[in-house]
């Protein structure tokens, strides 16, 4: 994924601002959420940022 690609539709979120997020110390969609508001429209992307936090987030 390229750091332009949107994750959140509804919310304009991209693959950047997950990462930033992640970086920033959140490892639950629920940290996600707080940081960007993505999921909080249609929660279509919700698998997504889940599969995103499973790839970089480490344990
Ligand atoms: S695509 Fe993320 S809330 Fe709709």
């Amino acid at each position: 994924m390229d750091r332009n690609d949107l994750v959140c539709i509804c919310k304009s979120v991209s693959y950047g601002k997950i990462e930033d997020a992640i970086d920033n110390g959140a490892q639950t969609y629920e940290d996600i959420l707080e940081e960007t508001e993505a999921g909080s429209v249609c929660g279509g992307c919700i698998e997504r940022i889940e599969e995103i936090l499973d790839r970089l987030v480490v344990k």
